[in-house]
């Protein structure tokens, strides 16, 4: 059974996606059509798909990870495009995690002034957030996705039969997204999300629904990002922040892991300021806790982070603004405290929170 979700200009396809695709593409004959993989997907994800393709599509293939997602990576892609022809009607498809998604999509929407393109999220992350809403882009100058675009793509293809080869780590990595839908939007599915023990958890198809059901409310309102959108930042300026200090460090933490202890600082300025109760912030810091293993941010680190933050594009001169959440499922966006107060946050985070 596939589940359709409509957005405001393009379908999510929800199953497995050999029918739906196979559709899709039929209005795409007599058109080229490019796959953009990385290496891991290129390995795992394309065999899937391959049969529903014409037999001579166009590939081009990155190398996987965040660190890539940078401009040399788009040039690579652009002189592929060129190298093989492609215009204005031709098609691409971005078979892969968010990297994949946003720089693939990034890329074809400036190429040529802009072509189709769909996304087939291989990534639990992917599925339920990165490939939805419209949002595209690399990192620039250490700062994460400050060049990029809003284009939302043909149509969107989530097959959970993907996440069979993700690594845990990466299917941990987003269910910090899924744990954010729950918290940013209703109770009663923070309940049941933080029930799911992941490793064990088999059945991840109507998870994935529930998830893309918050951020397509929200998308179809706010597709913009001029006010409610602004729900999905919650743990994500702390997080952002994290992710990028420690994006060229060993030890780097995934994007998921970087937005769990931002969702525990973000829960504390929360429950600090009183709009989450002590009982539902312990429950929020004991499942992050013990779903992430979370580890202290290294004190040599806070002084760039906070320095990251100031620069980050959410945010004006010396405050920074959140989106918090309290009472679990309500969102307060434009959430402001200075940079001594976020540091303050940090240090609690490490010496208290994690005791
Ligand atoms: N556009 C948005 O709205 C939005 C939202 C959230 C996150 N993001 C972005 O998404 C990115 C993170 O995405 P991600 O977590 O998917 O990371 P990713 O794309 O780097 O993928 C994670 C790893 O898993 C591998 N992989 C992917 N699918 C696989 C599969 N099925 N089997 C085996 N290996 C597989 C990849 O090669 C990579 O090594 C970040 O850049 C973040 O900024 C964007
Ligand atoms: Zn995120």
């Amino acid at each position: 059974m596939t589940e359709i979700l409509a957005l405001a200009n393009y379908d999510v396809f929800v199953g497995n996606c050999t029918e739906s695709l196979s559709g899709f593409l039929s209005n795409y004959s007599h058109r080229k059509v490019v796959v953009l993989t990385d290496e891991h997907t290129h390995t795992f994800c394309l065999d899937r798909i391959r049969p529903l393709l014409p037999a001579d599509i166009l590939e081009i293939s990155i190398p996987a990870g965040e660190v890539h997602k940078d401009l040399n990576t788009c040039q690579f892609i652009w002189g592929k495009l060129l190298e093989f022809g492609v215009n204005r009607n031709d098609l691409m498809i971005n078979l892969g995690g968010g990297v994949v998604g946003d720089m693939g999509g990034f890329c074809a929407s400036t190429y040529k002034r802009g072509i189709d393109f769909i996304q087939i999220p291989t990534t639990l992350l992917s599925m339920v957030d990165a490939s939805i809403g419209g949002k595209l882009g690399i990192d620039f100058n250490g700062v994460k996705n400050s060049i990029g675009v809003f284009k939302d793509p043909k149509a969107v293809f989530v097959d959970p039969f993907f996440l069979d080869t993700l690594p845990k780590r990466e299917l941990r990595s987003g269910f910090a997204e899924i744990i954010k839908h729950a918290l940013i939007s209703d109770e009663i599915l923070w309940r049941q999300i933080s029930s799911i023990n992941i490793h064990t958890e088999k059945n991840w198809t109507p998870i994935i629904i529930d998830s893309l059901k918050v951020k397509q409310k929200i998308v179809v309102e706010d597709p913009y990002e001029k006010g409610l959108r602004k729900a999905l930042n919650f743990g994500h300026t702390i997080g952002h922040g994290i992710e990028g200090v420690m994006l060229h460090k060993e030890n780097s933490l995934l994007h998921g892991e970087a937005i769990a202890i931002g969702m525990a600082i973000e829960s504390w300025l929360s429950f600090h300021k009183g709009f989450l109760s002590e009982e539902e912030f312990i429950s929020i810091l004991i499942f992050l806790k013990r779903t992430f293993n979370l580890q202290p941010i290294r004190e040599e680190l806070i002084d760039d982070f906070i320095l990251l933050m100031k620069n980050d594009k959410k945010n004006e001169s010396d405050e920074i603004h959140f989106a918090v959440i309290g009472p679990i499922g309500k969102v307060h966006v434009d959430f402001v405290r200075d940079v001594p107060f976020v540091k303050k946050a940090l240090e609690i985070f490490n010496h208290n929170l994690l005791q």
